[in-house]
């Protein structure tokens, strides 16, 4: 049994998400500076992805490939990274007192996958019960932005992936899904404005990284 003195030496988990653009790789590394700041020991791991499997998996996942990959190959491969990242790394960790921040994490199946695709929702929650439990982010920050901005801000990127290449119907769909997210589970995701300065998203952080955890 775990008593109450365990379960205040265990770590936090920490998601972020968004659609494209939204500034999520700025945002993790001060997410994880401000943890540190605080003395925690932290790691940054990323959805599909974080053990070697999962990285094959997103590798996968992320390809352009000729054949096309049907939506629930898509959403179980997901999970499959997921499974394995969540007993690998994710658990362990923070049993072990380690923050985890983690780019993107099952909401993103919900919005990629659900939104995205059109997987009704209750096949999504069937995985994420089977494969996760009651095992929840302690802190969901999901940056928003309107999609045409966030889809300004990636032109300067490389070549588009798999997702990337996809309609900007697609991701309006991914930005609903995130927001009916937000909206069923507001105790836990949490909504920051992307679009204003950088310093002002980080007031936001700051602000729920201290609310929070
Ligand atoms: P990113 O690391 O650049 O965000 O790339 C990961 C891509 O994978 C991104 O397009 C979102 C997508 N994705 C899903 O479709 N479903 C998921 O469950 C996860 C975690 C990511």
């Amino acid at each position: 049994m775990t008593n109450e003195s365990d379960l205040n030496n265990l770590g936090k988990f920490i998601t972020l998400e968004g659609s494209e653009g939204v500034g999520k790789s700025t945002s993790l590394n001060f997410v994880k500076e401000l943890v540190e700041s605080k003395g925690h020991k932290v790691i940054v791991t990323r959805e599909p992805g974080g053990t070697p499997l999962a990285e094959d998996l997103r590798a996968t996942l992320l390809s352009n490939r000729k054949e096309k990959i049907e939506s629930d190959a898509e959403l179980l491969m997901m999970f499959a990274a997921r499974a394995q990242h969540v007993n690998q790394l994710i658990k362990p960790a923070l049993e072990s007192g380690t923050w985890v921040i983690c780019d993107r994490f099952v909401d993103a199946s919900y919005a990629y996958q659900g939104g995205g695709r059109g997987i009704p929702f209750e096949r999504i929650k069937f995985l994420e019960e089977w494969t996760l439990g009651q095992f929840k982010p302690d802190l969901t920050v999901l940056l928003d932005m309107s999609v045409k901005e966030g889809m300004e801000r990636t032109r300067q990127r490389g070549a588009p992936d798999r997702f990337e290449v996809e309609k900007i119907e697609f991701f309006e769909r991914i930005r609903e899904a995130y927001l009916q997210r937000a909206a069923a589970e507001p105790h836990r995701i949490h909504i920051v404005d992307a679009a204003p300065s950088i310093e002002e998203v980080q007031r936001s952080l700051r602000a729920l990284v201290q609310e929070h955890c």
